[in-house]
Order: structure tokens, then C-alpha cells, then sequence
């Protein structure tokens, strides 16, 4: 039987091979320290890694199964009764599923799509901030499914605003394809606002979604706030491994990056060529496009004809696509120039 191959282009994963490090960590983690627990407790040599790589102390870095096991964990921690969390419109779907599923009351703040790029609209969500009073103000940047980021001083208004007993999250699970993008800049917060922490994934940049692992930088309230304690019998030894074989191999992921970039630039002004999409500016792995209601159906049909699944999100009028290869991304396109084509 011919085998029928999918195009799973719905869910921001990494499309490269992983370095040769991190190939070598897998293959070669021995196999003797399988039946052991590492020496004492609490230790994390990632942890250290991290702290190092960033010039932060090591008690301020924390390690996680995947980000979703650190939202998981925080969002059952909390009071369904007290706590509240204010995230920005068109989030990462697991927020809002996983918050109703713990009953925790959620609001959210605008997000104005303007011709170019979606933006945070800062001034609707410090109102919401004073409305509402939530124990939480999470956002993300770049923002999945919008693909723009805050403004650093969008992110100073708001820890300039909110009190030091609110946990302001920033979710960058996407850093890495924003050549703008300045980590020292955000981490150099950490000082000034004790209540922020910043967390990441090796999920996007890295490209390790299938192993689950993922890192936060806490400021010292935010520790306190989040009441983390590292696992007391330590993380899994061989992602640790993998985590860290990939930070050492930050210039061949890079060099991915750069290439996703261009493709992912390149993509979006082909697109804005055509009538019956628009593309918004992205500064992630993935683009958004806006879909004429009109072409929707014939879309949808064209797509599943040639195996490719993207995700639909708003009303059903704008499609989430992550870039993968050129070869792929080639074949998408085209997709969509027939289609617009046809209906001139
Ligand atoms: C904004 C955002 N945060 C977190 C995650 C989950 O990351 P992880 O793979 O580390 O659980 C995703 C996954 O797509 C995401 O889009």
C-alpha cells in the first residue's frame, strides 16, 4: 500500500535535524546510569548550566517537564476561589482549556490586528489589571497564535503597574526568531521586578518537543509566589543530557534559525501577493494568515486533498501555519496561489 504522508504544519515543531551534540547525547547516555538516581538530591547540573549561560543565580532558575507541566503545576496551585489570571487575547489554547477545567476565573486583554501585525493593546489590559485585580497577568511574546511580541517597555508599563504580589508571567516559548530580540534586556528585569518570571521551552528553538523539557528564570518574589521546589530526587538525568548538548550547539541552532527566518519572510511577502490571504507580520517559527471567508471551504478541501493540516483559530478566518522546509513550505504555497487563481 502507498504510504500517504501528512504535513502536519499545525503545532510550531521543528523541522531540522538535531545537532550532532545532541544526537550523540542520546545515543551515547550510559546505560549505567539508568539504574540510579543521580548523587544527592535536589541537584541539577542543567540548572547550572542555565544559571551560568545567563548570569543568574542557580536558586533562580527552574527546570520543568516541558512548559506545559510548569503551567500545569502553577494553574493547580491555584485558590478556584481567589486567584484570578489576566492573559492576553489569542493564547496558547492550553491556557484557557486547562484554567476552565480548575474553574479559575480568566480575563483577557485586546489584541488589535492592524494591517501589518497584531499588537498588545497595553492600555485595555492595565484597565483590566485595575478591574479585575488577578493573581496572575500571563503573557506571551512572541504571542502563539498572533506571532507578534510585546514592546520591552509595553513589559515595564506593566510591571510598573501591577502590585509586587501579582506573578507577571512572560511565556517566551518562542525566543530565537526574533533577530531584534534581546534576552540581556529582559533578564536584567529580573532585579528590578522581583514578581517577573520569565519562561522558556527546548520545544521551538531547539527542537526537542518530543522530550518534554523546558526552563524558567524567577525573580526572588516570583520563587516565593510560585513556592517551586526543584525535584527532590532530581530531573531525568538524560534530558538534562539533551538540554544541555543542545545549549552547547547554540550556533548550529542558529544557524536553523536564521534559515526558518528568511523562509518564513520570504513566505509571508509571496502571500501578500495574493487576494485572498493576507499575511501578518511573524517573529516565530510559524506565520497567521487571514483567509477570505469566501475561499474558506475550497481551502479547506485543497488541504486536506494534499495532506497538509494547519490550524484554523478566531472564527474560522485565519490559519496558523509553521514553517518547516523549503521543499514543504514550496508546496503550501502553491496551494494557495491555485486557489487564488481560481478566484480572481
Ligand atoms: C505559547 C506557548 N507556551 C508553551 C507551549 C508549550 O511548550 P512545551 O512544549 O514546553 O510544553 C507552547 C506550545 O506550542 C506555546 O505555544
Amino acid at each position: 500500500m502507498k504510504k500517504i504522508k501528512q504535513y502536519i504544519i499545525n503545532r510550531n515543531e521543528f523541522f531540522y535535524p538535531s545537532s550532532t551534540k545532541v544526537q550523540q547525547a542520546i545515543k551515547k547516555f550510559p546505560s549505567q546510569k539508568i539504574s540510579h538516581y543521580i548523587n544527592g538530591y535536589y541537584q541539577s547540573p542543567l540548572a547550572n548550566k542555565i544559571a551560568q549561560k545567563f548570569s543568574v543565580p542557580s536558586k533562580q532558575v527552574l527546570i520543568f517537564y516541558g512548559l506545559e507541566d510548569f503551567f500545569r503545576n502553577l494553574f493547580k496551585s491555584l485558590n478556584n476561589q481567589k486567584s484570578s489570571v489576566l492573559v492576553n487575547q489569542y493564547h496558547f489554547a492550553y491556557f484557557s482549556s486547562y484554567l476552565k477545567h480548575l474553574k479559575i476565573k480568566l480575563y483577557q486583554s485586546k489584541m488589535v490586528a492592524k494591517s501589518d501585525s497584531f499588537y498588545f493593546d497595553i492600555v485595555d489590559l492595565l484597565k483590566k489589571y485595575s478591574q479585575y485585580k488577578p493573581s496572575i497577568v500571563l503573557l506571551s511574546s512572541p504571542n502563539n497564535p498572533t506571532a507578534n511580541v510585546l514592546p520591552l517597555n509595553d513589559l515595564k508599563k506593566v510591571l510598573n503597574t501591577v502590585s509586587q504580589n501579582t506573578l507577571v508571567i512572560l511565556d517566551e516559548a518562542y525566543f530565537g526568531f526574533d533577530p531584534e530580540y534581546q534576552a540581556k534586556q529582559y533578564i536584567n528585569l529580573l532585579k528590578k521586578y522581583p514578581n517577573l518570571i520569565l519562561v522558556r521551552t527546548f520545544s521551538k528553538f531547539y527542537g526537542l518537543a518530543g522530550l518534554r523539557i523546558g526552563y524558567g528564570l524567577a525573580g526572588k518574589k516570583a520563587l516565593s509566589i510560585i513556592n517551586y521546589q526543584a525535584y527532590y530526587l532530581n530531573f531525568s538525568q538524560i534530558l538534562e543530557s539533551v538540554a544541555i548538548a543542545a545549549l552547547e550547539s547554540d550556533n548550529y541552532y542558529k544557524k536553523i534559525a536564521k534559515k526558518i527566518i528568511k523562509d518564513r519572510n520570504n513566505l509571508i511577502s509571496e502571500i501578500k501577493q495574493l487576494k485572498n490571504f493576507h499575511a501578518f507580520t511573524s517573529k516565530t517559527n510559524f506565520i497567521s494568515v487571514r483567509v477570505n471567508l469566501k475561499i474558506l471551504n475550497q481551502l479547506q478541501k485543497s488541504l486536506d486533498k494534499q495532506n497538509f493540516k494547519v490550524a484554523m483559530f478566531f472564527n474560522k478566518n485565519m490559519m496558523r501555519v509553521s514553517i518547516t522546509v523549503p521543499k514543504y513550505n514550496k508546496r503550501f504555497l502553491n496551494i494557495l496561489k491555485k486557489i487564488d487563481k481560481d478566484n480572481k
